[in-house]
């Protein structure tokens, strides 16, 4: 961990080859020599300076997903390439009223985005709560930053077919923090604060301890307004949870991913395969049994702005024949793949605009704003908005969400996509420039 000191937080990450992951030697990539990298912990207001080494033989840079900072110079800007060899230093101040919570940090070079992170560029990065949490009865806060690969006999990350990056890769190997099936301890009448970051290119994550009902407060990064009891936490790619795990009495029990079915080509090998529960960890307790406290009945979430919608815009996920150059699908968004260099969407500085994401594919595709959160009003599933700001949501297959987005705070230019990292890489980018 290395966490900010007197209002700055001035790291190197240096991105190479040789990491351990699932235990063994491997041709995986890391942060510092390990995957996930460190994790960050800064506080609102502070600076945070990142020096990004190269070493990986190919372009990358570095993206810290959902924090709402400037997206303009030398901040969290997509259009950065860091060449091989190189070095670039980043500098972006966290606002000061910036929620605390759960955010991570992985390459965004468009093209390589998925090897790269299927590779194991990833790492977490806290936004430390300053007050308020205090008053949860916690006794354990873990991060869980679920990633996937496949790993060669060799300890070599493998390659995906053309037909795996069209429907979004899913590896063989689902690690939590590196390792494979680690198992979390803690006492009964203990409350654990997990914080669970879905770290995978293309994988939903259905979430599910054994025996137990997993307490949400938070998401994306920000409180909830009060814990919710769930059976069931979905989390598309990018989405994080911040979850209250009570265990009673001694055991073992499974926190599993349950199949989650995101649709696919219609056709043979279109689908991923939806054959089974997968164990991402397991918590163990030991210990005489004991009732943990009571959560609480509100949490410090932030207040929701009211200003009036100033414009609506309506976007078209679609997947098609397109030039990919590799004989495989395109992925558009209003039917053009990304061109960096084009501004998509303009939107005046301090808009609160309502966007409806249509997805025309029979693919599920979850949608992705930089710096700029917002708040899911509506969708086809029927799913009931939670009232606080996200910045992932999964469109379903042929459905729609709308969203409310207040583009406040700072100007500048970045990105949305389809957070399957390999669709995001075939085209289904754009950019949105706020002035
Ligand atoms: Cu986590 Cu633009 O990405
Ligand atoms: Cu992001
Ligand atoms: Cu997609």
């Amino acid at each position: 961990v290395l966490a900010s000191r007197d209002g700055l937080l001035d790291v190197r990450l240096v991105a190479a080859p040789g990491v351990r992951l699932a235990g063994r030697d491997t041709t995986g990539w890391g942060y510092n020599g390990t995957s996930p990298g460190p994790t960050l912990r800064v506080r609102p207001g502070d600076l945070l300076r990142v020096r990004l080494v190269n070493r990986i033989g190919q372009p990358t840079n570095l993206h810290t997903h959902g924090l709402h900072v400037s997206p303009s110079g030398n901040g969290d800007n997509p259009f950065i390439t860091v060449e091989p060899g190189d070095s670039y230093d980043y500098a972006m101040r966290i606002p000061a009223g910036h929620p605390a919570g759960t955010f991570w940090y992985h390459p965004h070079h468009h093209g390589t985005v998925a090897d790269q992170i299927f590779a194991g560029l990833v790492g977490a990065l806290l936004v430390e709560d300053v007050g308020g949490v205090a008053d949860l009865p916690v006794s354990g806060d873990r991060l869980l930053l679920v990633t996937d690969t496949t790993l060669d006999a060799a300890g070599r990350v493998a390659s995906p077919t053309m037909m795996a990056r069209t429907v979004g890769r899913e590896g063989e190997l689902v690690l939590v923090n590196g390792q494979h099936q680690p198992v979390i301890t803690a006492t009964p009448g203990s409350v654990q604060r997990w914080r669970v970051i879905n770290g995978c290119v293309s994988r939903v994550l259905a979430l599910r301890l054994e025996a137990h009902r997993l307490t949400q407060v938070a998401q994306d990064g920000v409180f909830l307004p009060a814990p919710v009891d769930r059976d069931l936490v979905v989390l598309a790619p990018g989405n994080r949870t911040d979850l209250l795990v009570r265990p009673t009495r001694s055991g073992r029990y499974a926190l599993v991913s349950d199949p989650y079915d995101r649709g696919g080509l219609g056709m043979m090998n279109g689908r991923p395969s939806t054959s089974g529960p997968i164990a991402l960890a397991a918590l163990g307790t030991a210990g005489p049994a004991t009732t943990p406290p009571s959560v609480p009945a509100t949490l410090p979430a932030p207040a929701v702005p009211q200003s009036p919608v100033t414009g609506q815009r309506r976007l078209t996920f679609a997947m098609g024949m397109a030039r990919t150059g590799m004989g495989g699908m395109g992925f558009t968004i209003d039917g053009r793949t990304y061109d960096p260099d084009r501004d998509d969407q303009s939107v005046a500085l301090g808009a609160v605009e309502e966007w409806t994401v249509v997805n025309t594919s029979p693919m599920d595709h979850p949608f992705h704003l930089h710096a700029w959160p917002f708040h899911v009003l509506a969708g086809s599933a029927g799913t009931p908005p939670t009232g606080v700001l996200q910045d992932v949501v999964l469109v379903p297959a042929q459905g729609w969400v709308r969203l409310r987005i207040p583009f406040s705070d700072f100007p500048g230019r970045t990105v949305f996509h389809c957070h399957i990292l390999d669709h995001e890489d075939l085209g289904m980018m754009a950019t949105v420039n706020v002035r």
